[in-house]
């Protein structure tokens, strides 16, 4: 289970995260940063695309960065949006993250650092999985 420390680290993370995001067109800034098994911390943040549909969301990118380097067993994500909306993952996140681990913990949390916990098999049930 994660500590108190780990979610007050990964909370933090995913602000500075949010710093980088390019969002010229909804100017909506996302920030995500994701632990996995082995203690590593992925950051991401979304990027926007002038052909909309190229856009990037920042839970996304974080799980890129995490499977480009190695890391595909996914532990936990704090996701943040603004100072007080608690931030949730897009339907499109959900089921992309879905793929590598359905019981991830989702800490949806705001800039002020208030969050609840969440797991991705609530937010998707019974989401699509290829049995390899
Ligand atoms: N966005 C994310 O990065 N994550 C979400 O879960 C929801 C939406 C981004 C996409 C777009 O750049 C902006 O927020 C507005 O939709």
């Amino acid at each position: 289970m994660i500590s108190e420390n780990q979610i007050k680290k990964l909370i933090n993370s995913a602000i500075e995260a949010r710093e980088n995001a390019y969002a010229p067109y909804s100017k909506f800034k996302v920030g995500a940063s994701l632990l996995t098994e082995n203690g590593k911390v992925f950051h991401g943040c979304n990027v926007e695309n002038s052909s909309y549909g190229g856009t990037i969301c920042a839970e996304r990118t974080a799980a890129c960065s995490a499977v480009a380097n190695g890391e595909q067993n996914f532990e936990a994500m704090a996701i943040v949006f603004d100072k007080t909306e608690l931030a949730l993952p897009c339907g499109i996140c959900r089921q992309f993250l879905y793929e590598f681990n359905p019981e991830l913990i989702i800490l949806s949390a705001n800039l002020d650092g208030n969050y609840e916990i969440k797991k991705l098999s609530g937010l998707l049930p019974e989401g699509f999985k290829l049995d390899t």
